[in-house]
């Protein structure tokens, strides 16, 4: 099994020959990750959008330019992976097809078990036959982009599809693809109601999603001063950003995109965080959780506490143990665990 096999496949039609792709074709890869050995045909004109930040700097450190996501168009070739949820890869292979030019060509790739089986009956809907091959149970499914092909009015209504809007009666707005798009996760619940109205001074939300948890922290503790919000989805982020500003009066919010297992900035008072543990396509990713729980412990100042929750079967209680003085459990209910920990006075 590859590393990353959705990324190998994608290619494939591109190393068969199946797809040509000129020298100095202007080559647009969204969703992009690094791994692949990226063709060299077109490494001058390759454009790579990732809004996540791991991807993001795994591809910066390939030494490719990424930006976020690009208002250009009229691309050669457009290569996508397209993410999990289903409205969500709607939308990415809608845009796909509106940001290649007439007689170019979209490639798409995805696991079957992530969207893969679906890929060819989407691609086709939107732009006509598409020729597909499977490989490390992995679908790519490739089409060339006849301007009477395209259904532009399908197109458009596809990517719309992970517009941002309101959720729970207004109270949030947000968006298809991001962390529980339009509810309130269990776990975050729980966290929620044992977050104590004595939290002061400057705090950091690890991994801040749309800003459920910063949320409830500014609404319950009058005496934060400032809280920083750290998110590796810019998506997400940017809904954390719009969901915040109207309860931070007085509050210095800030929000950074980042990778929080590379390190954060601090030193900060308290952190909360709901750790992921489903990366890369892969769940029980426990190890992005301890490194949530090194930087938290690294970013606190001495005697700073840390709230956090967790599903109560993920291995975190020893990599506590190791960075923080003490730790307890507040809560172990419907499956997930709430942890206090105090960083030592002395470190
Ligand atoms: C379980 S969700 C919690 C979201 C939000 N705090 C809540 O309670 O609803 C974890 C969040 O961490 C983000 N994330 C995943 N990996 C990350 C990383 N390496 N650095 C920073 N954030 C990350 C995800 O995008 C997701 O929004």
């Amino acid at each position: 099994m590859t590393s990353d096999p959705a990324l190998e496949t994608l290619f494939l039609p591109l190393e068969r020959g199946e797809v040509a792709c000129a020298p100095g074709a202007r080559v647009l890869f969204s969703r992009a990750r690094a791994g692949a050995p990226l063709h060299p045909l077109f490494e001058a004109g390759l454009n790579c959008e990732q809004s996540f930040a791991p991807d993001r700097d795994a591809l910066t450190r390939a030494g490719h330019d990424v930006v976020a996501e690009t208002d250009a168009s009229g691309f050669d070739l457009v290569l996508v992976l397209p993410g999990r949820q289903r409205q969500e890869a709607r939308a990415q292979l809608a845009r796909a097809v509106s940001k290649v030019k007439p007689g170019g060509v979209v490639i798409a790739a995805a696991a079957n078990t992530e969207g893969g089986k679906t890929l060819e009956a989407d691609l086709s809907a939107l732009a006509g036959p598409v020729e597909k091959l499977s490989k490390h149970k992995c679908r790519a499914v490739w089409v060339r982009v006849e301007e009477a092909a395209r259904d532009a009015a399908l197109v458009a209504d596809w990517a719309a599809l992970d517009a941002v809007r309101p959720i729970l009666d207004g109270a949030f707005v947000s968006r298809p693809g991001v962390f529980a798009w339009d509810r309130i996760d269990p776990a975050s619940v729980l966290l929620i109601r044992h977050l104590p109205e004595t939290l002061s001074g400057k705090g950091a939300d690890l991994g801040a999603g749309i800003g459920v948890l910063a949320r409830a922290v500014l609404e319950r503790a009058p005496k934060v001063t400032a809280l920083d919000l750290y998110e590796a989805e810019k998506r997400a982020l940017d809904l954390a950003e719009r969901n915040l500003r109207p309860s931070k009066d007085g509050v210095r919010l800030t929000g950074i995109w980042s990778d929080v297992t590379k390190g954060i900035e601090g030193p900060y008072d308290f952190i909360v965080m709901n750790p992921p543990f489903h990366q890369g396509g892969r769940a029980d990713r426990a190890d992005v959780g301890q490194g949530f729980i090194r930087a938290a412990a690294r970013g606190l100042r001495p005697g700073g506490t840390l709230y956090m929750v967790a599903n109560r079967h993920l291995p975190y209680e020893h990599n506590l143990a190791e960075v923080f003085a003490t730790h307890q459990m507040l809560a172990d209910e419907s499956g997930y665990k709430v942890i206090r920990a105090v960083k030592a006075k002395g470190r």
